[in-house]
């Protein structure tokens, strides 16, 4: 697991060179839809390997064909939820890794003049509460999707829930470590700044549009 990030205590940066290989591709704007979808779901694959040793897991026996052993299983029922839209465009990725997960979503856009979140869309396991919830999205620029989306998962009751982007910018880790100083941010990069528009430089420009082709 990435140490904690000396500026942010709640960011962890996975700099390991194949996903910063694969981050690279993302980046550069000749990369079409379908290889950016699938850079996104395997830099999230990546990235769940290790997110995930954080989950409870507990001990149980089983039965080899030549003796009973131990090993481990998921002790709580794990759930994704993808921010839509980008988000969609992580899930199929980590579920190739915890494919028992289940997802739920959550629909958030930013308007395009305050910057600020609007909430359309939530439906989520009614239980859940009941064990960790990953956050999923591209992009934490602002910060203000990701804090609002934390935040209607703790009036679920969700009280271990972690956040999984790709890129994000000071001011958005700033913002979820103020008002969600408990949740963990896993990303493949910490960027330089927002432009005037809010978006992140150097970035990868609207995530949703490169996954769904619709720039
Ligand atoms: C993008 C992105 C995040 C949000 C990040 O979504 O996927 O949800 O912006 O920005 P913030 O940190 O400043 O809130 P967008 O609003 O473009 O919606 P879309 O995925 O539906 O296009
Ligand atoms: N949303 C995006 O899709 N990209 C950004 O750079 C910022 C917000």
């Amino acid at each position: 697991m990435p140490s904690p990030h000396p500026d942010f205590p709640n960011l962890r940066v996975f700099d390991h060179p194949l996903i910063q290989q694969k981050l690279a591709r993302a980046r550069d704007k000749r990369t079409n839809s379908h290889d950016f979808r699938r850079l996104l779901n395997e830099i999230s694959a990546l990235m769940t390997f290790e997110v995930s040793r954080n989950f409870p897991f507990r001990t149980v026996e089983i039965d080899s064909p030549l003796e009973r052993t131990t090993g481990v299983e998921l002790s709580e029922p794990v759930t994704l939820a993808p921010i839509l839209r980008a988000g969609i465009g992580m899930t199929e990725g980590i579920l190739a890794l915890i494919p028992d997960a289940r997802v739920g979503f959550i629909g958030i856009y930013r308007d395009e003049s305050s910057l600020e979140p609007v909430d359309y869309y939530a439906k989520f396991p009614p239980d859940v509460a009941a064990g960790p919830v990953l956050l999923i999205d591209p992009m934490l620029a602002t910060g203000g999707s990701a804090s609002h989306a934390v935040s209607r998962l703790k009036d679920h009751g969700c009280r271990n829930v972690q956040m999984l982007c790709l890129v994000c910018a000071p001011p958005g880790v700033q913002r979820m470590r103020d008002i969600h100083p408990d949740v963990l941010v896993h990303t493949a990069s910490l960027d330089r700044e927002l432009n005037q528009r809010g978006y992140i430089v150097p970035g990868l420009g609207d995530a949703g549009d490169r996954i769904f082709g619709t720039q």
